[in-house]
């Protein structure tokens, strides 16, 4: 499935056409949305972490990082937006170029290296009034002294405007990031941050590239330490086989080549935690099928990304009529009833 915009903004370099693009839902956004048709069952609103989605499906950190265009992509029918990654200070990120399709492969390559404006920027751009749930997705500086410090900031001012505060540790494009997933590192960021997210539902987000000790390690202390939800998560340093020229490029690879590695984990997380703790899916969902099977599988949420970028604007409407229809057709009254059913 294709749209009408997509060879004009294909024509364009990735970085380029996501800008426009942002650009172009921040000005819908700012006249009102005219036009919006969101695609609304009540079948598919769902309560998790204490927060109630009118549907089940968010769009990914990543595609509105500084919460520019939260009000237009609500009403291209998204439960949940979740701006970020933003940092304490602005950031430049890698040198470009950095953002990749694999266009035969329906992939993407990035290694933005999160370059954003800067936390209270992005804080201060966000919406008072919303029509979906607003998450912010926080991470440190490439150059932080102390990266949890970074965390702890970011997720103590966030907590006060936001629906809930994600702590993504799982970006392959700042160096050591994601030694922060292991051990005592992740202990001692869980337990900081916990307190300073107070009574405001806090999640993890973790990358697919996870051996088994590691993903029963992050099992145990995301229970402990009593976080809300956990996001399976970021794009992978792995390459399945690929066919695009920029197949070699580094960084993180995201979309349809990640949808067998990012369900796998699914999985692995369903065992390590038995439904003790909210998962959230990410990872080439492309459709109401893809996202109805995690969904099956123990995700209690979807997101997307880089399907966005090959299916266009009309995407979140169809899959979530699709999910409803095969809620229908399984005998589900709602979405929640079919989580974890296999
Ligand atoms: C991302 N992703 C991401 N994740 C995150 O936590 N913080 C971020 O800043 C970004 N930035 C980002 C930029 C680009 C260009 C892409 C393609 C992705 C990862 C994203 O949120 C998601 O976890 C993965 O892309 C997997 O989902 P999809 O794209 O396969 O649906």
């Amino acid at each position: 499935m294709t749209f009408a915009l997509r060879p004009a903004l294909f024509a364009l370099h990735p970085e380029r056409a996501h800008r426009l693009t942002i650009r172009g839902l921040a000005a819908w956004g700012a006249i009102g949305t005219p036009g919006a048709r969101r695609f609304d069952d009540p079948m598919l609103a769902t309560r998790v972490a204490d927060i109630d989605f009118g549907n089940p499906l968010g769009v990914a950190a990543g595609v509105d990082k500084d919460g520019e265009a939260v009000a237009g992509l609500h009403a291209l029918g998204f439960g949940a937006v979740e701006v970020g990654t933003l940092t304490p200070l602005p950031q430049a990120g890698n040198a470009k170029p950095r953002l990749f399709r694999l266009v035969a492969d329906r992939g993407v390559i990035n290694r933005m290296g999160f370059n954003n404006g800067g936390l209270d920027g992005g804080l201060a751009r966000l919406p008072a009034k919303r029509r979906g749930v607003l998450g912010l997705n926080v991470g440190a500086n490439k150059d932080a002294a102390d990266r949890i410090a970074d965390y702890v900031t970011g997720v103590g001012k966030a907590a006060a405007i936001t629906d809930y505060v994600t702590i993504n540790v799982s970006s392959p494009n700042t160096p050591g990031l994601r030694d922060l997933q292991h051990g005592q590192p992740l202990r001692d960021l869980l337990a900081a941050t916990r307190a300073a997210a107070g009574t405001r539902p806090l999640f993890l987000k973790v990358a697919p590239d996870l051996t088994p000790a590691a993903i029963d390690d992050i099992a145990r202390a995301v229970i402990d330490h009593r976080l809300d939800a956990l996001i399976v998560g970021n794009t992978t340093v792995s390459r399945p086989p690929l066919a695009s020229p920029a197949r070699n490029e580094m960084g993180g690879l995201s979309g349809a080549p990640l949808a067998a590695l990012a369900a796998e984990r699914l999985g692995d997380f369903r065992r390590a935690t038995g439904g003790a703790i909210p998962l959230i899916a990410a990872g080439g969902i492309d459709s109401g099928e893809e996202a109805y099977a995690r969904i099956r599988a123990g995700a209690s949420l979807v997101q997307l990304y880089s399907a966005m970028v090959y299916a266009g604007p009309g995407l979140p409407q169809r899959l979530l009529r699709d999910l409803a229809a095969l809620l229908r057709r399984d005998g589900f009254a709602s979405v929640g009833e079919a989580v974890g059913t296999g």
